[in-house]
């Protein structure tokens, strides 16, 4: 009898270490929809955006047209206040484009407790028979994690250009051909505003995109999910494309999903409209829980409450037990 009540015990006790662990570790992509000094003197604008960038682990922002470089250093501090239990820094790529008047940049926003940045590869789209194919050269950003079950994976950002869309995309595989030899790595993931649908991927051009066609990917974000805010489209413009079976598997089971800040922070179509017209898409990766993150949390103070809290509780459960 009085093993398994100690079992029990046991039972509880390390019911603790689940609890205290780093839960989940999110990856999100964002179009932010002409995001430059005009955006930052909206107080509004820049509140839900710091809310939806600290849901992150890594945010891959897209459309910033920040030509004076004042409007991501703002962005940035206002981050940094709102969200003082981690801290956020932004990788920034070239300003890209092909005309002189309109150029984006693709950032990375990255939390620099739970991620590092271990490599950056500004793609140079010289290859051969398909040169300048990309109006914005993917910034390929390769990241380090401490607590998913994947320790390293490599993040290729795109925003096609809406009527080059359909070889934009299947030129995306070669750059994924070439990430994955270069750094010697099947852990890769293609994120982005594709503008992968509707008028601009026609379903017959389809079979044409490397991307879609090689069975060895993963399109989380399916076909007839949202990603616009207008309630007059719905088009599955964002997406998150997964390299191989095993970085697959390192994914929480249907994690893949647009954001709606709309309605998650209760906005009227307009000031949804006035941060972007797209949602973010994010996914989850998994996360160890393992022994050492159970000893990371053991000096915190909550932990220690927790720890108290519960071992009381488990007398009290014993007592009652023996009691009847
Ligand atoms: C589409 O791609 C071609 C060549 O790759 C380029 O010359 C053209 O400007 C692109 N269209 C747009 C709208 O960027």
């Amino acid at each position: 009898m009085r093993l398994s009540f100690l079992l029990l015990l046991l039972l509880f006790l390390v019911g603790v270490n689940d609890v205290e662990g780093a839960s989940e570790f999110r990856v999100c992509a964002f179009n932010l929809h002409h995001f430059g000094e005009s955006k930052t003197r909206k107080d509004a604008v820049m509140l839900t955006l710091s809310k939806i960038i600290t849901r992150c682990d890594v945010s891959l922002l897209q459309e910033v047209r920040d030509s004076k470089e004042v409007a991501l250093p703002l962005l940035m501090s206002q981050i940094n206040r709102f969200d003082t239990r981690h801290q956020y820094q932004a990788l920034v790529s070239e300003r890209l484009g092909r005309s002189e008047t309109y150029k984006e940049q693709y950032v990375f926003v990255y939390r620099t407790d739970t991620v590092t940045v271990t490599g950056k590869y500004q793609y140079p789209d010289t290859r051969p028979g398909n040169v300048d194919v990309f109006s914005r050269e993917p910034f390929v950003v390769r990241f380090k994690a401490l607590t998913t079950t994947v320790k390293e994976f490599v993040l290729i950002p795109q925003h096609t250009t809406p009527a080059n869309t359909t070889k934009e995309l299947d030129a995306l595989y070669d750059v994924l051909q070439h990430v994955k030899k270069m750094w010697k790595t099947e852990n890769v993931m293609l994120l982005g505003d594709f503008n992968a649908d509707c008028g601009y991927l026609a379903k017959k051009n389809r079979k044409n995109v490397r991307l879609i066609t090689d069975q060895r990917l993963y399109w989380l974000i399916e076909d007839k999910t949202d990603t616009t805010v207008r309630s007059s489209t719905s088009c599955t413009y964002d997406r998150i494309v997964v390299n191989g079976e095993a970085f697959a598997r390192e994914i929480v089971p249907m994690s893949a999903r647009p954001f709606n800040f709309q309605r998650e922070y209760r906005l009227t179509e307009d000031e949804a409209l006035d941060v972007s017209d797209h949602y973010p898409v994010e996914v989850l990766l998994k996360v160890v829980r393992s022994k050492s993150s159970f000893h990371l949390k053991e000096k915190s103070v909550t932990f220690k409450a927790f720890y108290i809290m519960n071992a009381l509780f488990c007398k009290a459960f014993v007592l009652i037990l023996y009691c009847l």
